[in-house]
């Protein structure tokens, strides 16, 4: 995974644990998106957080959106492939996922900042779900990318050094960035609503209507049978520009307050859901439903890999703000851990 000497160990464990592998912590039990470990079973078997009150994805109303003015959003990295970065895409078991590497130890290679995020976010990985997890005026697209990002602030913060590795189980999953976790204190960090330090959220639509292939997504359909089943990967020769799974607008979107989508569901995400598209094939977003099951190679009964979203969670009240107005300066509320960038891609629907 990511290098670590450079980095708070502790931290990032954190964040990915957190964010990304929350799924294999088998002290709190395993879940899915099928039978009795299902969406329906999580605000039970994870209460921490999943039986919420800001819980994702959620409906995004067009109609009910409040304008509000952000600054621009800025990328780093992602039109031309940074020197040393390393791709690597696998199967979860829950998605798949490319993570962003560094040969030489860089965490910041790939960066997000602006947009009234409050601070530069380092990108740690993008994953799809088909079909889509956010909805806009009802209409599921057919895939959504999500792309993880973690304030670069964090690993310096004295919240970090505070974090030693305490046996935690998802441990297990981050063997790959040296087995580190992430301790009780750090999830009081966390659980901090007024800490602006930490992750942020961002949300990408993206929709698929194109009749021909995505050049960008082609770049994850080609290495489908790479990463069939959960825990195969695969590492690219050469990195791809992350640019090309954006779509062009990238000034228009919907701002809300919000959770993971997957267990535990932590309210920390700040979501920026983009309102342009990405537009894929029909062919690709088949060979996503078709090539990619959840359980590991060898396993007697292979079982598709297919609809790994969560429904929409109620609003509660909560406001979703609309990019695309002409005054006003954005005031993020400084409960920003995950900056997570969903693309939702479509073969059938267009913003
Ligand atoms: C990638 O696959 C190899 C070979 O199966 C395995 O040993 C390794 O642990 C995997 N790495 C990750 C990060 O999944």
């Amino acid at each position: 995974m990511l290098p670590l000497q450079q980095l708070s160990v502790g931290m990032l464990a954190g964040v990915m644990a957190l964010v990304l592998f929350s799924t294999v912590d088998a002290q709190h039990g395993s879940w899915g998106y099928t039978g009795d470990t299902g969406p329906t079973t999580w605000a039970n078997n994870f209460p921490s957080w999943c039986n919420g009150q800001k819980q994702s994805p959620i409906d995004v109303q067009s109609k009910s959106a409040t304008q509000k003015s952000f600054p621009a959003l800025t990328f780093k990295g992602f039109d031309t492939p940074p020197a040393d970065a390393q791709m690597r895409i696998k199967n979860n078991g829950h998605a798949i996922q490319v993570d962003l590497l560094s040969k030489t130890g860089k965490s910041d290679n790939y960066q997000i900042s602006g947009g009234g995020l409050p601070g530069t976010y380092n990108v740690l990985q993008f994953h799809f779900h088909w079909g889509s997890e956010h909805t806009v005026n009802g209409k599921r697209y057919d895939a959504e990318m999500h792309v993880v990002t973690w304030n670069a602030k964090y690993p310096s913060a004295s919240a970090a050094s505070t974090v030693t590795p305490d046996g935690f189980a998802v441990m297990s999953v981050l063997l790959e960035i040296h087995m580190v976790t992430w301790n009780t204190k750090y999830r009081d960090v966390y659980e901090a609503r007024d800490n602006k330090d930490g992750l942020a959220a961002l949300s990408v639509p993206i929709a698929a209507t194109s009749k021909t292939a995505n050049p960008g997504m082609q770049n994850i359909v080609s290495q489908l049978s790479n990463v069939a089943n959960k825990g195969m990967n695969y590492t690219y020769p050469t990195s791809f520009s992350v640019n090309s799974l954006f779509p062009a607008d990238k000034a228009n979107y919907w701002r809300y307050m919000g959770s993971l989508t997957t267990p535990k569901c932590n309210e920390v995400v700040v979501w920026t859901i983009f309102k342009t598209s990405l537009k894929i094939s029909q062919d690709q977003i088949n060979a996503l439903k078709s090539s990619c099951y959840f359980n590991p190679a060898g396993d007697q009964e292979q079982q598709s890999l297919n609809n790994n979203y969560r429904p929409t969670q109620p609003l509660n009240g909560r406001t979703v703000f609309d990019s695309s107005s002409t005054s006003g300066v954005p005031q993020l509320a400084p409960t920003v851990l995950a900056l997570l960038i969903a693309v939702i891609s479509s073969t059938a629907l267009q913003l």
